[in-house]
């Protein structure tokens, strides 16, 4: 008997409305947890008209009857999560339901400095990171340097724990801040040259051992009633029969093994990831739903195929609203990859699709689809290349469909779809090899299409 575990994950690039899509299906299930990355994440969900957005807290924090867990894959900054959990108290929101797991990694203030001088340092080779101290945190973890939730709850602990992972961010940071003033220096900054030398060789206020400790076990306090060992949780109810929600942050092709590396997050947002970052089994699964925008999305650098900076992607960017939850930047745009939808397909073992947006596309004629790549020396791709050279110059050849001008906003059932839309929805759920399920017609949760109908017992 297939799990009762159903896993959404975003199947381009990010922000393709997975917490909208979270929010729905969890109307229907028992649990919400989050497995993988941290506030690099931003999810909105427009509640009768109000709107909340989250980094941390799992979208499904606004049913007070589901448990909400945050699982040991996610990295965890607590001031964020804290900060999260006040704002939803004075909106009246009852977070007595969130679990953190005592095994998650904690985001440090050195990982946030460090993202920050990494990408400075990359230049123009720059990934485009969201700053959030993401990548320092997670490769602390594989390094066993990192610092858990658990740790929180025994100041000693966190003390030597702090103290063992804060030395070799000091030197590199030091390191770090050296070369930047030579640099600056090369390019005739000599005027800022004195203040920065004084700035590089002054203790960080932002990386005493003793502050830092203080501080973090003043947060272990207030988390204290949330920690638990939600992987216990997540088993209980599944074993019971339950339905379990696991919610994907990040996409497909920013996995740090199958996307674009390294222009990539430094987690693993893909389906599979779902066992370990919540600690369940393959068994448990039973349903995994992609998440894909009608158009394609990017935020930061990388390849991105389809890219558009013409007046159709300004369409996409305007119409969208394509600005960054986490960072308000502007998302780049670009016509439906459907060589990189099939790619994610497969690889989350995807057993439907949503198509997020539809209506951004009314005004669009015709519509584009790419259906395969062409390298600078001519070699035609079918299939998603595994070599980045070619990803990068890679050129799609797209299939033309009809366009529509309809404002799709009222649409509630297939029917009511202008029939391009309906030819466009059936062309992708043809190439990728899928069931699209539901598609977005608008920002509101009520603004959905359900195709075949709402399936009720999702
Ligand atoms: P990081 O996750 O902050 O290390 O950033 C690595 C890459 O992933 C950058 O290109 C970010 O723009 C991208 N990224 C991280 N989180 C998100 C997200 O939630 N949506 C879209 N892109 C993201």
């Amino acid at each position: 008997m297939p799990g009762t575990g159903i896993v959404i994950v975003g199947a381009q690039w990010g922000d393709e409305g997975k917490g909208k899509v979270v929010d729905l299906l969890a109307e229907n299930a028992d649990a919400v947890v989050r497995f993988q990355g941290g506030n690099n994440a931003g999810h909105t969900i427009v509640r009768d008209g109000e709107e909340f957005k989250f980094h941390l807290i799992p979208s499904g924090i606004l049913y007070p009857d589901k448990l909400c867990m945050i699982g040991n894959g996610v990295v965890l900054d607590p001031r964020i999560l804290l900060g999260e959990i006040d704002g939803l108290k004075r909106r009246g929101i009852d977070v007595g339901n969130l679990r953190i797991s005592a095994n998650a990694h904690l985001i440090m203030p050195y990982h946030v400095l460090l993202d920050t001088a990494g990408e400075v340092k990359l230049g123009k080779l720059s990934i485009g990171t969201t700053r959030r101290g993401i990548g320092p945190c997670y490769a602390d973890k594989a390094l066993r340097l990192g610092i858990r939730v658990q740790d929180l709850l025994d100041e000693k602990i966190l003390r030597k724990k702090i103290m063992a992972a804060l030395e070799p961010k000091q030197q590199a940071l030091r390191e770090l801040s050296v070369q930047r003033r030579k640099l600056r220096k090369e390019a005739g900054e000599g005027s800022r040259e004195g203040a920065d030398q004084s700035v590089a060789e002054a203790p960080d206020p932002r990386l005493d051992l003793h502050a830092m400790t203080e501080e973090f076990a003043a947060y272990g306090h207030r988390l204290e009633p949330h920690i638990a060992d939600t992987a216990k949780l997540c088993w209980e109810e599944l074993d019971a029969g339950r339905r379990v929600l696991f919610e994907g942050a990040q996409a497909t092709l920013l996995d740090l093994d199958h996307g674009t590396y390294p222009f990539v997050t430094s987690s693993n947002p893909i389906a599979g990831a779902a066992t370990v970052g919540a600690g369940v089994g393959p068994g448990d699964i039973g349903e995994v739903w992609g998440v894909a925008k009608a158009y394609a999305t990017r935020v930061g650098a990388g390849p991105f195929p389809t890219e558009l900076s013409d007046a159709t992607g300004r369409h996409m960017l305007e119409r969208g609203h394509e600005y960054g939850t986490t960072t308000g930047r502007e998302r780049r745009c670009g016509w439906m990859d459907l060589v990189a939808l099939r790619y994610a397909v497969r690889l989350n073992g995807m057993t439907a699709l949503t198509i997020t947006k539809l209506d951004v596309l009314s005004g669009l004629d015709p519509l584009r689809v790419a259906v395969r790549y062409r390298s600078r020396e001519g070699a035609v791709f079918d299939e998603f290349p595994y070599h980045q050279s070619i990803l990068h110059s890679a050129e799609p050849e797209y299939e033309d469909l009809p366009g529509f001008d309809a404002d799709l906003g009222a649409c509630r059932s297939e029917d009511d779809l202008p029939a391009e839309a309906r030819a466009y929805l059936e062309r992708i759920a043809e190439f990728a090899g899928v069931p699209i399920r539901l598609a977005g017609v608008g920002p509101g949760r009520d603004e959905v299409v359900w195709i075949g109908g709402n399936p009720g017992v999702l």
